[in-house]
């Protein structure tokens, strides 16, 4: 077996290339996420591995340094990587032992911060990931109403009850084409669970409504993120809310992505809508791993009812670094800073690409913004755009993920470098040759995330 050390770093081949050619021999899919694939960027030119990352700035194996204007760390860092608070916290905590035969008492005092800023909810439960913790909120819903049907929309993850949304009669086919991806088999889900997980589209009281009338009494809840990339129309979250209260379903709000971007806390405090249950995962830890899962007293006590335990779920890092993130976010305004960051880099970019005739299109919110092009061969633009943009030492895909250490400076770096590089994206839309351009293969598509 090959085996890539710090010596080889630097060598002729790119030490990143080798190390994610021989992780897909041992590693099915390469990584562990969908969205950290090289695939999901530039084939077999993304620089696949860091050595280092601090701020938005990363070091790759073969010590490229770049500044990340892409994913950063698929939103977990909100805060920027490596924040000098959360690690003097983290590191403070490993020394003084992270697990043990004992419990962590910042468990406790986070439990506290988080029902001060949520005043509604009166219990807490942790987990460390994203999508298992709103495998916890789908079961306490389940255990509290004794119904089995989940009514949802969007993205939450890849466990059984989510992926049952595909698992319907020949014929119908595909409804988490319009939540997350085209296509998704949902191989080694049970065929029992088919009819359990319904999806609805944001925005869409009307068919949610429907949902409800077609299965009177069964619906234990209703999933959702409060926003995801636009805003709700007026009505709609109170109309959801009031058909949970009608019905006796659970309301789960999934704060795992937008929670703590748009408000202090989750984005739901921005809309006045309180839920049942609130999901927190990804940036709360900056980086490491911590979930939480918050809800009124009554609802959450059924958790007692099931069973939920896990050992990680009890260590240390995860409560300590959520203590640090959210402080810091308490006395420093960070929403503000990433809207206006977001918002200088989207207000720079836009005449930018208008100058050159690209067809470049935002959608989201400034503090997390989705990249396109309007173009039939969008997936190529994208991947020669990051190709290029690789070249001026910028991570640069289909999303931008605003921090905390992301600067004005940053922003005029990247538009600096957009504006030598659009003249070539626009000769390559005129001469038909885009994808022969590259070098490499094209990205793959990745998650849809309509709305
Ligand atoms: C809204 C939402 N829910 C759930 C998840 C799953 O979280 P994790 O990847 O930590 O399991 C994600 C991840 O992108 C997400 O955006």
């Amino acid at each position: 077996m090959t085996r890539l050390g710090g010596s080889e770093v630097g060598s002729t081949a790119s030490a990143n290339q080798q190390l994610y050619r021989l992780a897909r021999t041992l590693i099915p899919g390469g990584t562990q996420l969908l969205s950290k694939r090289p695939e999901m960027f530039a084939p077999e030119q993304w620089p696949a591995y860091f050595r280092e990352a601090h701020g938005c700035e990363v070091v790759d194996l073969d010590g490229r340094r770049y500044i990340d204007m892409a994913i950063m760390g698929v939103s977990a860092c909100l805060l920027g990587y490596n924040d000098p608070d959360v690690t003097e916290a983290v590191v403070r905590r490993v020394k003084s032992g992270s697990m043990c035969t004992l419990n962590s008492p910042e468990e406790v005092e986070l439990a506290q911060l988080l029902l001060e800023l949520h005043p509604w909810a009166g219990n807490v439960r942790y987990a460390r990931t994203g999508g298992e913790s709103m495998t916890v909120a789908v079961r306490v819903a389940r255990a509290a109403t004794g119904r089995d049907r989940i009514a949802f929309c969007g993205y939450h993850g890849w466990h059984d009850w989510y992926l049952a949304a595909n698992r319907l009669p020949d014929g119908e086919r595909d409804p988490l084409k319009g939540h997350l991806l085209p296509g998704l088999a949902p191989n080694g889900v049970p065929s029992q669970l088919a009819g359990t997980a319904i999806p609805f589209a944001y925005n869409d009281l009307e068919q949610l409504r429907a949902i409800f009338e077609r299965r009177p009494g069964e619906i234990a809840a209703v999933v959702m993120e409060p926003t995801r990339a636009v805003e709700p129309k007026p009505g709609f979250l109170e109309g959801v809310r009031e058909l949970c209260d009608r019905t006796g379903a659970a309301l789960v709000f999934d704060e795992i992505t937008v929670g703590w971007r748009l408000a202090l806390g989750g984005a739901h405090l921005r809309y006045g809508v309180e839920p049942d249950i609130a999901v927190f995962a990804k940036a709360m830890g900056n980086g490491h791993p911590m979930a939480a899962i918050i809800g009124r007293a009554a609802v959450m006590q059924a958790a007692q009812e099931s069973f939920i335990s896990s050992t990680y779920w009890t260590e240390g890092v995860g409560p300590t670094a959520a203590l640090a993130t959210i402080r810091k976010m308490q006395r420093i305004d960070v929403r503000s800073h990433v809207a206006r960051i977001g918002t200088q880099w989207r207000e720079t970019m836009r005449p930018l690409a208008d100058k050159h005739g690209i067809p470049l299109t935002f959608s989201g919110f400034p503090a997390i913004t989705s990249i396109g092009f309007d173009h039939p061969e969008s997936l190529a633009l994208q991947t020669l755009f990051t190709v290029r943009m690789l070249d001026h030492g910028i991570l640069a895909g289909g999303q931008f993920s605003v921090s905390l250490a992301h600067t004005p400076e940053h922003v005029e770096r990247y538009c600096s470098a957009a504006d030598q590089i659009f003249p070539e994206l626009a000769a390559a839309i005129r001469d038909g040759d885009i994808a022969a351009r590259i070098g490499g293969p094209v990205r793959h598509s990745g998650f849809a995330r309509l709305a």
